[in-house]
């Protein structure tokens, strides 16, 4: 697969070493129909300059805006993952930043933005405070420019804990509860953050685990469209973007950065891309009989294949 440092509608991947406002500039209007995310947070990581701080975050955003804009169709999602900023120990969280910037802003075009979900990420690892409740969660907010135009829910369901149940009053009583094809994922999600061990890990400090833009990616765009990340870092976006058939769009300032996006996007469209399959942290007991799967919800499942 040919990757390509400028971008054209017909390229597969376009990956931009530099500013992604640069990259930005040179793109036409509404291309893009889904933007997925996690910009530097300015808590003097390797990638950020040691004078930077929340002022500096804000602005960022303020520069970015309008281009981004501008590149999303109508009809189109934006997915911003953030953290929190900690400075002087006061802990900061970063999407209600986002949240105001984005939507003020967006209210002087014909679409505003509008928040969809604003989603949990969270994980079971990470720094232990001592002087406050351990950070075991992130966020994501789902923007979408005017009516989202496309919201596959099925192709992201995830396994009940107890398949098996049935409903024990009312008129559905005796059967099932449950949809066949799994439930709803909900807006908290539960998935491993990528640290030391994780499969997925390269040397990037901040990398998202795959399985997070790939579930946005499914349920957010059709085959072949057009997905953005203008922070890559490690070209996680890309590669769950290739490894289901969408284009992709994306920028990383670091040259070190840059260069493991586009081996590890090469890797995606090898079949070779080491990824941990999004699967449940904690699986129930499988010896409780509502805990297995009903065959009538397998071959629900066969069937939609
Ligand atoms: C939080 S990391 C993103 C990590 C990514 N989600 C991954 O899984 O690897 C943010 C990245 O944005 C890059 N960056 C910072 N400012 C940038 C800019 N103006 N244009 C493009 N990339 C930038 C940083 O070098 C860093 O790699």
């Amino acid at each position: 697969m040919r990757i390509y440092k400028n971008y054209r509608e017909k390229n597969k991947v376009t990956l931009y070493n530099g500013n992604c406002i640069d990259l930005l500039r040179n793109i036409p209007d509404q291309s893009v129909n889904l933007t997925i995310t996690s910009p530097p947070y300015c808590m003097g990581k390797a990638y950020e300059d040691p004078q930077d701080d929340i002022n500096t975050f804000k602005k960022l955003h303020l520069d970015i805006f309008d281009e981004l804009y501008r590149v999303t169709k109508v009809g189109g999602n934006i997915c911003w993952q953030v953290g929190y900023h900690v400075s002087d120990k006061c802990v900061v969280p970063l999407d209600y930043l986002i949240y105001n910037i984005f939507t003020e802003m967006s209210l002087k075009f014909d679409h505003p933005l509008i928040l969809r979900n604003r989603i949990i990420w969270t994980f079971g690892h990470g720094l232990n405070s001592t002087n406050r409740f351990s950070g075991r969660h992130e966020t994501i907010l789902w923007f979408s420019k005017g009516t989202p135009s496309h919201f596959d829910l099925d192709s992201v369901r995830v396994p009940q804990k107890y398949p098996g149940k049935r409903a024990y009053k009312g008129s559905r009583k005796g059967e099932f509860s449950g949809n066949p094809l799994g439930k709803n994922p909900s807006d908290v999600w539960d998935i491993p953050n990528v640290k030391a061990m994780h499969v997925e890990k390269t040397i990037h400090p901040c990398q998202f685990p795959v399985a997070i833009p790939q579930r946005l990616i499914k349920a957010l765009t059709s085959q072949n469209e057009l997905v953005l990340d203008p922070f890559m870092g490690s070209g996680t976006t890309g590669v769950a973007a290739i490894i289901e058939n969408r284009r992709f769009l994306g920028a990383e300032i670091m040259p070190e950065y840059y260069s493991i996006a586009i081996e590890r996007i090469t890797a995606a469209a090898n079949g070779t891309a080491k990824i941990r399959e999004d699967k449940p942290v904690l699986i129930p007991d499988q010896n409780s009989a509502v805990a297995r799967l009903p065959e009538e919800f397998a071959k629900v499942r066969e069937d939609k294949k």
